[in-house]
């Protein structure tokens, strides 16, 4: 897990973490969900020119094509840039699902490219469905069309039940994207995650700004003099999550990178973990819940 002293030194936002099997994630990322397609080509544009280097999307949001432009058109070498995506739709045969997900690829980075990260985006769509899916995301990565796969919403009953199918050289999985913020700290997933050095990619990390007049949040912002967003930026990155903030707006998401060069203290961090709700504090129903 990265350290406070190491974020610190960092001036950009592209500090690696290392991913379960060895490739480097980004440790800011830049989420795209609920961005529709024709302002996430410019939202993805303006996160590239503040420094992310990491770039969240999914089937299911229905901008990959849109991302995939403007990191082309960012002239960024591409070996620079993680990307990830999510399938949700385990309907069908394996291959089908590896036929939407080979799609998937080809939209981002076109028929030769690749992709960083492939997700099971949610267990919620049952248990075969979702042991299709990952049959499918090893196959993918068998024809090296994507560098790492992992899940996203398990719980550990899910991780637990992906053991038993998974070939052994993909458990632990590269990583485990769920919500993550102070008021929904989801301790007993993040725990076993991390005795499996399972990377935890943090969303919502802004809880889509439904607290951002919290009176705890806004006094600690007031004290370092920065905005209530880069407080929960921050805080996800000292408890060693990767924050995957969304924004729109252009100035939002200059603003929600430059979290580098301060600190909260280990008081903040105190405060501020002590903020958490349990199920209650999630957004909404959380899938990490179900069966
Ligand atoms: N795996 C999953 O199931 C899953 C689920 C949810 C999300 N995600 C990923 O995680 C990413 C982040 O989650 P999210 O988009 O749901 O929520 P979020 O990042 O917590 O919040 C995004 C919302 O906050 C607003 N916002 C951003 N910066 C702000 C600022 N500085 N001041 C005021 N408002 C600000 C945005 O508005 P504007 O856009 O108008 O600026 C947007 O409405 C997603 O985009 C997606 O990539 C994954």
């Amino acid at each position: 897990m990265s350290c406070v002293i190491e974020i610190n030194q960092q001036p950009t936002a592209t500090m690696p973490t290392p991913l379960r099997n060895n490739h480097a994630i980004p440790s800011l990322g830049f989420g795209v969900y609920d961005s529709p397609p024709h302002t996430t080509r410019a939202s993805v544009s303006h996160a590239l020119a503040a420094g992310y280097r990491h770039i969240d999307t999914a089937q299911y949001y229905e901008n990959e094509a849109q991302v995939g432009l403007a990191i082309r058109e960012s002239r960024i070498p591409r070996d620079e840039i993680f990307v990830t995506t999510k399938a949700l739709d385990g309907s069908g045969s394996v291959d089908d699902i590896l036929c939407r997900m080979r799609k998937s690829v080809a939209d981002i980075d076109g028929e030769e490219g690749y992709v960083d990260l492939f997700l099971v985006h949610s267990p919620s769509v049952g248990k075969e469905e979702r042991k299709r899916i990952w049959l499918a995301l090893e196959r993918l990565h068998d024809l090296n069309l994507t560098r790492a796969i992992g899940v996203s919403n398990y719980g550990v009953k899910h991780l637990e039940e992906l053991q038993t199918y998974a070939s052994p050289h993909h458990f632990p999985p590269a990583a485990n994207q769920i919500e993550l913020h102070p008021w929904c700290q989801q301790r007993p997933i993040t725990t076993y995650c991390s005795s499996l050095k399972i990377p935890l990619l943090a969303y919502c990390p802004l809880v889509r700004a439904q607290r951002s007049t919290d009176p705890i949040l806004t006094r600690i912002a007031t004290a370092h003099n920065v905005s209530w967003a880069q407080v929960l930026v921050r805080w996800a990155l000292q408890k060693g999550f990767v924050p995957l903030p969304k924004s729109d707006t252009k100035e939002r998401i200059a603003g929600n990178a430059a979290v580098w060069g301060w600190a909260l203290t280990e008081e903040e961090m105190g405060e501020l973990d002590g903020l958490d709700e349990g199920a209650e504090g999630a957004i909404g129903p959380n899938p990490v819940e179900c069966e």
